[in-house]
């Protein structure tokens, strides 16, 4: 592609990217609009799928109320868990196949999100739970066809899950989370009501906040589109399919925005502007890695989560031990970086200004040295733990969080530099400590 040299084409790589997108209505007070959008979209009967601590708040009120007031019918699912898992969505796809509805929407974090994604998939099209997951944990099979309509209505500032055709699931037997992919299970339509984020605590907004930064900082550093081999179907093109232009944009954009409001978000509640900015900039990310996405930060944030041991929130309704996802992630992110820019040294550079770092005097040398430590800069600002060791991992933990990361095969291989399990190993022995 002309317009950026990361693009340029490469023998037998791809030449094409696909992308795709959800209808999205953003901004204060749209969830009011829930009842008339699930309408447009045909739905009659609706199951709105929450979790146990939003079920009886004021999001999800206001949402029954529009559905109600558009005339349609609604049945709760508030069993939505954090960290589902084939367990929990089993009980949602048991919820959906009682109910006989015509749409879903769903009201709460990337969990809420994605359990509706996922119980859709089986409840429409039954089969073993990991059949629709790539190897090794599944059998790869595609999602076979459409489902019904999804409205999605995010609660938090950090998943993007309103736009992706992505679902985390955890698989107990595997004891680990894989993700479901399929253009299939991307939501119709958003409502992004920044006014959800008002009321969450720091420590949420914080975490979350990791999350998109990674997002965003993973895709536009992700090796490119043309690097990955040409589909064979075309319809079947991953959405974990390269770097490419529409990505960029979105990322780049999310980039500039959590760097500039992070901190501002974390520190007060009622900074208005920079929720607003965080939550517009999580969507952004979502825009990026559903169409990317993410590499290795991610991959290897799976290993901390099967593996963890000693850390407890009270921000999270979860029995310990328990990481909050975007924590998981950035612990891992800035050794991660370090070792990758050697990849896509420009890359990095710019992800780091994007950030907010000034890097007038670095070089591309410099590039993973400079980008950390505009990560770790924000992480000490929002009092993050202090990598790996920050939530009770040791060295003795190493060998067995790369055996666990690895099983990520796409994700892994998303990275602009190639890794095996060793390299894997290394990069979370440094990610230890930071300061
Ligand atoms: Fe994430």
């Amino acid at each position: 592609m002309v317009c950026c040299e990361y693009f340029h084409p490469r023998d037998e790589g791809a030449s094409t990217f696909t992308v795709s997108m959800p209808r999205l209505t953003f901004g204060r007070g749209c969830l009011h609009e829930a009842g008339a959008r699930a309408a447009a979209l045909g739905m009659k009967r609706v199951a709105l799928i929450t979790d146990p601590t939003l079920v009886e708040g004021p999001f999800v009120h206001t949402v029954k109320s529009s559905l109600g007031a558009a005339g349609l019918d609604v049945a709760v699912f508030a069993d939505a868990r954090v960290e589902p898992s084939d367990t929990s969505v089993g009980e949602a796809i048991r919820f959906l196949n009682d109910g006989n509805f015509d749409g879903l929407v769903s009201v709460g974090g990337g969990s809420a999100m994605d359990t509706a994604k996922a119980a859709a998939v089986y409840q429409r099209y039954p089969a073993t739970f990991t059949d629709y997951f790539g190897a090794p944990a599944g059998a790869g099979i595609s999602v076979p066809g459409p489902v019904v309509p999804h409205l999605a209505c995010p609660t938090t500032s950090g998943t993007g899950s309103e736009c992706t055709g992505l679902s985390v699931i955890r698989i107990d037997a595997l004891d680990t989370k894989f993700v479901l992919a399929s253009p299939y299970i991307m939501p119709d339509e958003a409502l992004v009501d920044p006014s959800c984020t008002d009321s969450l605590p720091e420590r949420v907004v914080a975490s979350s906040g990791f999350d998109l930064l990674s997002h965003a900082i993973e895709c536009y550093t992700a090796k490119a589109y043309t690097e990955w081999a040409p589909v064979a179907n075309p319809t079947a093109r991953p959405n974990i399919q390269g770097a490419n232009p529409w990505s960029d944009l979105s990322a780049r954009e999310a980039l500039k925005l959590v760097g500039r409001y992070l901190e501002r978000g974390v520190a007060d509640a009622t900074d208005s502007d920079a929720r607003d900015s965080l939550m517009w900039a999580s969507t952004l990310a979502g825009m990026a890695f559903g169409n990317c996405g993410t590499h290795l930060p991610h991959a290897m944030s799976y290993g901390v989560t099967n593996l963890m041991r000693d850390i407890t929130t009270a921000d999270y309704p979860v029995a310990s031990p328990f990481v909050p996802h975007g924590i998981s992630v950035i612990v891992n992110s800035p050794s991660v970086f370090r070792y990758m820019a050697e990849g896509a040294p420009t890359r990095h550079l710019e992800a780091a200004e994007f950030l907010g770092f000034d890097v007038k005097d670095a070089g591309p040398d410099d590039a993973g040295e400079v980008v950390a430590a505009r990560i770790i800069e924000l992480m000490r600002a929002t009092d993050m733990p202090n990598g790996l060791g920050g939530i009770g991992f040791k060295l003795d933990d190493v060998g067995g969080l790369a055996d666990s990361a690895v099983r990520q095969g796409r994700a892994i291989a998303n990275a602009p530099r190639e890794t095996n399990r060793n390299d894997i190993a290394t990069i979370y022995e440094r990610a230890m400590s930071y300061w």
